[in-house]
């Protein structure tokens, strides 16, 4: 018998067409500034497409978040998710904010190092450090959170050469509600795995356990989730002190808040969905006293908050390069962004607005990158005015994990700028150049066709090579 396919079930939000009844729907949002400073003098003087930061919307979202966790937790840290956005400028806006960095590679901790951050202000997560990273982080007194036994016994050599005992967490993976579970990364809470790596921790006698580390996941549209993992976190501290009488200092719960975004398979717009930092907040905290972990004993609790904080923050200004209507009917526009500078595209439903006045009723349009793959495609529908090439598009937010994940594919990165203060605009990453690419590509002598010396290749024999 043949396999049944199983299509999963999507509920989309009734759209109105080109023509309903009642009219065409008449407004959208159009986006001629930010902070100040027109889409358009951005677009004439970059180029498009172009990346643009807003600072005055990154230091109010951190100072919103920290505002927030400390009216529920006597001690907190914030550390800044450099995959999330490793951009140096946005990184260095965190820093100012007082947010540590959070940093998941040897290549993220020599820029948060470049970036002044000295070894106690930085978090090293990730499921694979080297032994000379280890050493590294241990020697500046950085925090390292272990993901695996193999990684423990790593790094008790990497401490064998180190003045010292280092700090080290633990990092625990648990069921807490949200879908899917991440189970990949660091100790199972449930099955009294993280009980046991802290036994064997404290048995190896080379490091000191000074705190448990746990990310439930991204995009986390359930404050609930918060609750269970602070509870259960919560309780494996008090297990740690009960047993081995250890006394973390330390309790981190990751990142994982959503942003206002929307994803694909939403049925509410984000800015409507999504919780605030209120929500969170108060969800950790009641399940912190769940497990009778009170303010007076709750030890710092550090939070490495990523897209919630930079997503809003980020904008992609790009032109319409050209208009069309499919057999299908539906107008389409392609535009001079494509996914490889929108990874996030193929997950969430971004909004696309225009950047100057408009007449006439809106129409529901695809909108497609300028990558030659079925795959470019920006938005499959949304409501637009009447477009003409060259006409600019805003779209939003874009802030997160897009500058870390972008590709050089078939087309090369686009420049992006912050607007700062009274609408001071720098350039703070330059677009990718034709070099960039070729000065990494050696050219073997032999195929340049200036090699004289080299024989010519062999032809290759009628009766083949020998092999089958
Ligand atoms: C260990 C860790 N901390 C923090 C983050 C930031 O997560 P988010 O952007 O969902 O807040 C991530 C991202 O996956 C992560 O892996």
């Amino acid at each position: 018998m043949a396999e049944k396919k199983y299509d999963r079930p999507l509920i989309r939000r009734h759209t109105v067409g080109l023509s309903p009844k009642g009219g065409a729907p008449t407004f959208v949002k159009v986006i001629r500034e930010i902070d100040g400073v027109a889409v358009s003098d951005l677009l004439a003087e970059f180029g498009s497409p172009l990346f643009v930061m807003s600072e005055n919307r990154l230091r109010m979202a951190h100072r919103a978040l920290d505002k927030v966790l400390r009216t529920y937790f006597p001690k907190i840290v914030l550390a800044w998710s450099y995959k999330t956005n490793w951009l140096q400028a946005v990184c260095a806006v965190f820093h100012q904010e007082g947010a540590w960095a959070e940093v998941v590679s040897d290549v993220e901790y020599a820029k948060a190092r470049a970036l002044g951050m000295t070894g106690d202000q930085i978090i090293f997560n990730g499921p694979l450090k080297s032994r000379a990273a280890l050493e590294t982080a241990f020697r500046d007194g950085a925090m390292v959170n272990l993901d695996s036994l193999d990684e423990m016994i790593l790094a008790e050599e990497a401490a064998a050469g180190i003045e010292g005992r280092p700090r080290v967490g633990l990092r625990v993976n648990m069921t807490a509600g949200s879908y899917p579970v991440w189970h990949r990364f660091g100790f199972n809470y449930e099955s009294g795995e993280a009980m046991m790596a802290a036994r064997r921790l404290v048995r190896g006698d080379r490091l000191d356990l000074t705190g448990l580390h746990c990310h439930i996941g991204t995009f986390v549209l359930d404050p609930y989730c918060y609750y269970e993992q602070a509870r259960k976190l919560a309780g494996l501290a008090q297990e740690l002190k009960e047993e081995l009488g250890l006394e973390v200092e330390y309790l981190n719960l990751g990142g994982g808040f959503a942003s206002r975004n929307t994803l694909l398979a939403q049925y509410l717009p984000g800015d409507t969905a999504s919780p605030s930092f209120e929500e969170y907040a108060s969800a950790m905290a009641e399940g912190f006293k769940a497990a009778k972990m009170d303010r007076a004993v709750l030890p710092h609790i550090v939070l490495e908050t990523g897209r919630a904080l930079v997503d809003e923050a980020g904008y992609l200004l790009t032109r319409v390069g050209s208009v069309k209507r499919l057999p299908s009917g539906v107008r389409a526009v392609v535009v001079d962004a494509g996914v490889n500078l929108l990874v996030t595209a193929h997950w969430y439903r971004h909004e696309i607005m225009p950047a100057q006045s408009y007449e006439g009723d809106l129409e529901l349009t695809a909108v497609y990158g300028p990558l030659c793959m079925n795959i470019d495609l920006l938005r499959e529908s949304v409501n637009l005015p009447a477009l003409r090439p060259g006409d600019p598009l805003v779209i939003w937010p874009v802030g997160a994990y897009n500058m870390t994940q972008w590709l050089q594919f078939i087309q090369l990165r686009p420049r992006v700028v912050m607007v700062g203060p009274e609408g001071r605009t720098d350039l703070i990453r330059t677009a990718d150049e034709l070099s960039d690419v070729l000065d990494r590509e050696p050219l073997p002598a032999r195929l340049t066709g200036r090699d004289a010396a080299e024989p010519p290749a062999k032809a290759p024999s009628p009766e083949g090579d020998g092999h089958d």
